[in-house]
């Protein structure tokens, strides 16, 4: 699955890095952030994407799951990426939360940083993709990359309940956008 980047470029310069695990201990506050990659999954496919692209992104991002985000963690990043799946048409619920209970606190305080969104679905995406965009608008956010949909042909009961394995090209493309997005932020392209 290719990424379209804003900055085309950026994408090409960043070596993968190793996978770090997650970090949103007390104290991480010290720790330069770039990337703030915050996630929320049901059935793990948002999550393997969101790790994979922390994996890309190397050692000035983290990973803070959706329920556990904190305002400090959001006005300490530079930029974010934000991987939810799409459930009933929206969001999923942790997530929408997650910026219920962040927006008006960071509300003013992080215009002009760039984002980018992964959205996790069965059969769309779209309003999920939609609602978050319509969200960060409001932070004055600006979007650095195309937004990317893995869909993942989840549409009985049972395959939606199912635990998710994610094809390995849309996790390199997590992979590669997470790359992008740290390597942007780092050199000033965003
Ligand atoms: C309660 C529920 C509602 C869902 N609604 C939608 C939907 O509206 N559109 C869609 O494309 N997929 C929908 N799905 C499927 C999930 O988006 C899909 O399985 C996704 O890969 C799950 O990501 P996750 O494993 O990170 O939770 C729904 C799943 C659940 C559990």
């Amino acid at each position: 699955m290719p990424i379209r980047l804003a900055q085309p470029d950026a994408a090409e310069k960043r070596p993968t890095a190793a996978f770090h695990g997650f970090a949103a201990a007390p104290g991480w506050a010290m720790i330069e952030v770039m990337l703030a990659i915050i996630w929320h999954s049901r059935t793990g496919a948002a999550r393997a994407l969101a790790e994979a692209a922390y994996a890309g992104a190397g050692d000035k991002a983290m990973l803070f799951p959706a329920e556990q985000a904190r305002v400090e963690d959001l006005l300490q990043a530079q930029g974010y990426l934000f991987v939810c799946p799409e459930n009933l048409g929206t969001m999923s619920g942790a997530m929408k939360e997650f910026f219920d209970r962040s927006y008006y606190p960071v509300l003013g305080r992080t215009a002009g940083r760039p984002y980018a969104t992964i959205i996790a679905a069965g059969s769309d995406g779209h309003g999920a993709q939609a609602q978050l965009d319509r969200i960060v608008t409001g932070w004055r956010l600006r979007r650095v990359a195309e937004p990317m949909i893995v869909n993942l042909a989840a549409q009985t009961p049972e395959a939606i309940l199912t635990p998710k394995r994610v094809p390995a090209d849309a996790l390199a493309a997590a992979g590669a956008l997470g790359a992008a997005l740290a390597e942007g932020i780092a050199t000033g392209i965003f």
